[in-house]
């Protein structure tokens, strides 16, 4: 399958991007991009010493000098940090560059998935289901206005997912 433009896919933490990511990759032939280590193997830093040492709106800046280099790359799979969709900016170089797809789980699902992380820094202090649960709340617009279509993934196989995003017929091939 020739994809046109690059895939991205969005959502909260531990929603399945990298997983879902790496399966559409395989599937498609393209390449796959994990934006987060790309920003780690650039800045030779972990995300959580990035926010730590020069703060959130620093590596929400390196999120978006990689996004516009991703203009002059052939189409792949990208799986986006869960914050990149809360700058618009983000939103509509996105969409200038091909489709987006929002991977949604329940809060419960989140929090089984990523309770025993200590990598991301914004759940870092905060790691139980209440807060999953606000923060979720918080973001679900930005998720909702950026997606092109919205793909359920609680209870299934990155198998199945794949295949439900590939039947979307949203690929211009
Ligand atoms: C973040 C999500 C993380 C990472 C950073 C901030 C967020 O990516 O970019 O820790 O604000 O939601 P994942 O969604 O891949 O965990």
């Amino acid at each position: 399958m020739k994809l046109n433009g690059h895939i991205f896919l969005i959502g909260f933490m531990g929603c399945g991007k990298s997983t879902n990511a790496a399966k559409l990759a395989e599937k498609t032939g393209a390449r796959q991009m994990e934006m987060d280590e790309e920003i780690v193997k650039d800045q030779h830093m972990a995300v959580s010493k990035i926010f730590e040492v020069y703060g959130e709106p620093c590596f929400r800046d390196l999120e978006t000098k990689l996004l516009k280099k991703l203009q002059d790359e052939p189409p792949m799979v990208v799986s986006c940090g869960g914050g990149l969709v809360l700058r618009e900016e983000n939103v509509r170089l996105m969409k200038k560059m091909g489709t987006i797809v929002l991977l949604t789980a329940s809060p419960q699902t989140i929090y089984e998935r990523v309770k025993n992380s200590t990598k991301r820094p914004i759940l870092n202090g905060n790691m139980n289901l209440a807060y999953i649960t606000e923060l979720m709340e918080k973001r679900r617009s930005y998720y909702e206005q950026a997606a092109d279509t919205v793909i359920s993934t609680d209870d299934k196989t990155a198998e199945a997912i794949c295949g439900e995003i590939l039947e979307k017929g949203i690929w211009k091939q």
